[in-house]
């Protein structure tokens, strides 16, 4: 069994997933840790983020390991623990044009299929059920308003004592979904098959228990 959650930035994919995939029994995998951990590489290399060849051979070199533990996920490349450090401004600013390369997407998209061979994962990313998983039983795009989605950035940056600006905040968050959204190969877009689900307004165990019901629905279909 495999259950897809696409959406675009701060639509709450990863709290959500990761959480659905723990009382279902699942594998959460969590495809834009690995697109960070490229990038920040990258951007330790000096890298440039245009070279896409560059890019590639960086990623082909690297052992990218993803562990889900109970606190959390943690991130390695190379035994390395970059958890953190994928998450600062520098990477977020950055992952989007890494992202964009054919070769780049080619190589993740063939260790996200590997990883997600013979188990029940559930996947999120932005192109998980429109290229990953084409054929995942249950498939759900996730969104909320951008004005909701910049609230929910700035209140988690303050749990950890961080000030930001919730009009800069909100002109970043569209402007990585237009370049997600806007690139040629495998773009952020809802799949045809896909359930929308608008979670502005909605708390997070709102929007558990509907992907849950919504997999216990398709389960019952299945049977
Ligand atoms: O910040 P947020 O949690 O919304 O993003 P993320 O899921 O960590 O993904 C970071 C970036 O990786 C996205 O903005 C995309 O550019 C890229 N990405 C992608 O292209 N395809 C995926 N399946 C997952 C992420
Ligand atoms: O992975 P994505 O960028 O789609 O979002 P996230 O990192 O899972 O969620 C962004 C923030 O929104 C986190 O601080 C979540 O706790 C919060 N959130 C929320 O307040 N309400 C929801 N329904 C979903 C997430």
């Amino acid at each position: 069994m495999k259950i897809a959650i696409d959406g675009p930035a701060g639509a709450g994919k990863s709290t959500v997933a990761r959480r659905v995939a723990e009382q279902l029994g699942m594998l959460y995998i969590d495809t834009g840790a690995m697109y960070r951990a490229l990038t920040y590489i990258a951007l330790r290399a000096s890298c440039p983020m245009t070279d896409e060849a560059a890019l590639r051979a960086l990623l082909d070199q690297m052992k990218l390991v993803l562990d889900v533990t109970a606190d959390g996920q943690r991130v390695y490349v190379n035994e390395e623990d970059v958890t953190d450090p994928i998450r600062t401004p520098d990477v977020t600013g950055h992952v989007s044009t890494v992202a964009a390369h054919p070769a780049v997407r080619e190589k993740m998209t063939e260790l996200q299929r590997e990883m997600a061979r013979a188990r029940s994962v559930v996947m999120d990313g932005r192109d998980i059920g429109t290229h990953v998983l084409p054929d995942a039983e249950l498939k759900i795009f996730l969104t909320a308003s951008i004005e909701e989605r910049a609230e929910r950035r700035l209140r988690e940056l303050e749990q950890r004592g961080i000030a930001a600006d919730r009009g800069q905040l909100m002109a970043d968050i569209a402007e990585r979904d237009r370049k997600d959204s806007e690139r040629e190969t495998a773009p952020l877009k809802q799949a045809e098959d896909a359930q929308l689900l608008d979670t502005t307004g909605l708390g997070i165990d709102r929007v558990v228990e509907r992907i849950v019901a919504l997999y216990e629905e398709q389960v019952g279909e299945r049977a």
